[in-house]
């Protein structure tokens, strides 16, 4: 090689490693002492995602409103010592099982299977060391996509088989953040994966939500007890503040006193989804108006939960030092229904040795007038 092309050779390296690099970077420290990495996925229309290898948290979701300019429509914290404090599971992948298990107990094969108690006597998303709680191992795509896998040993948070988990986020060029959710055991298990991202149209911290606009594509949801457990009683959405058939305002109806409510403090509910076949359909649409953004979920999952924020309480203090009040944020997780190992008429969420579990959620952004 000569002088003369050493140093276009030599430019060209330092371009490549610089845009390697630049997608992503050091965010923390793990309890571990691992390196937790953030990666930045950004779309031809300038959109982007940053997705942190603890948890695999959406840490970021920067969306166009109606005049292009971007806004972070997600809660979270720059800081990643946020996401070491006791968890709302900002943006986090949750498992091995989304929502709640009643009694942190189920039974499978005839063996009783007791979980880690983390809420009251029921264990929610995963128990003390869920999914969000765990480092993953990255393996970046193109720039628009980001693969992470982790292996959940046999046992963990009581949970049966060495579970190997792969979750892929893509951005596209068409402003959807894909999750695909891939999953196989060596022993017969049960599984619920979802992401917990808290949505707020106008921009994280920018107020409530209570005047977003939803549509869920759902006749009938899931009534809870006093623990956010299924009771069992699939009720139909007919003629109660739970008909988001039609859009309406969020808070529109959530100061109802519709038993469900009350004890939801707000909505906090699996909307049982209206579904041909088993492919994406459309399972919610939420606007806002001020800002024109629309957000629009498509899932392969049955169910979605809705959840109001109603736990934020304004003493979490967020990215750009903002405030999270109560329903600062909304969630629309989906996912199959909460305590279906206790419910044998639930859909099922048994996996089992030699089945592939496979599930994709999108969520689409654009703009309305
Ligand atoms: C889910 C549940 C809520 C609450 C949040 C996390 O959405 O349904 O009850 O536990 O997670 O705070």
């Amino acid at each position: 090689m000569t002088t003369s092309n050493l140093v276009p050779t030599l430019a060209i390296i330092i371009l490549m490693t610089t845009n390697c690099s630049s997608n992503h970077r050091e965010f923390g420290k793990a309890p571990s002492g691992e390196t937790v990495e953030l990666y930045t996925l950004k779309n031809a229309g300038g959109m982007e995602a940053d997705i942190s290898t603890y948890g695999g948290v959406v840490v970021a979701l920067k969306v166009p409103d109606r005049t292009g300019a971007l806004g972070d429509v997600v809660l979270g914290f720059d800081d990643f010592q946020g996401y070491l404090l006791p968890p709302p599971y900002f943006g986090a992948l949750i498992g091995r099982y989304g929502n709640r298990i009643a009694h942190a107990k189920f039974t499978l094969d005839g063996v009783e299977y007791h979980l880690a108690k983390n809420d009251g006597d029921n264990s929610l998303h995963g128990g003390k060391r869920g999914f969000d709680k765990v480092l993953w191992k990255a393996k970046p795509g193109n720039g628009q996509s980001l693969e992470l896998t982790y292996l959940s040993q046999d046992g963990e948070e009581g949970y049966p088989g060495n579970l190997s988990v792969t979750v892929v986020y893509t951005l596209s060029d068409n402003n959807e953040l894909k999750i695909d959710y891939t999953a196989t055991t060596d022993k017969d298990t049960v599984l619920n994966l979802t992401n917990h991202s808290y949505f707020n149209l106008a921009g994280q911290g920018e107020g409530d939500i209570l005047a977003h606009q939803l549509t869920l594509n759902a006749d009938r949801y899931t009534p809870v007890d006093k623990g956010l457990i299924p009771t069992g009683e699939l009720r139909g959405v007919e003629g109660t503040p739970f008909d988001f058939r039609q859009p309406h305002a969020i808070g529109e109806r959530i100061g109802s006193s519709d038993e469900q409510i009350v004890l939801g403090g707000g909505y906090d509910h699996n909307f049982i989804l209206n579904r041909t076949g088993d492919g994406l359909s459309l399972a919610a649409r939420v606007t806002e108006a001020k800002s024109g953004r629309v957000m629009e979920v498509l899932t392969t999952e049955p169910a979605i939960q809705f959840y109001t924020g109603n736990f934020l309480d304004g003493t979490i203090h967020g990215k750009g030092g903002k405030v999270y009040g109560r329903r600062s944020a909304l969630c629309l997780e989906t996912q199959h229904y909460p305590d279906s190992p206790n419910h044998p008429d639930f859909p099922s969420t048994e996996l089992k040795p030699g089945a592939t579990y496979h599930t994709t959620t999108v969520y689409r952004f654009s703009t309305g007038s």
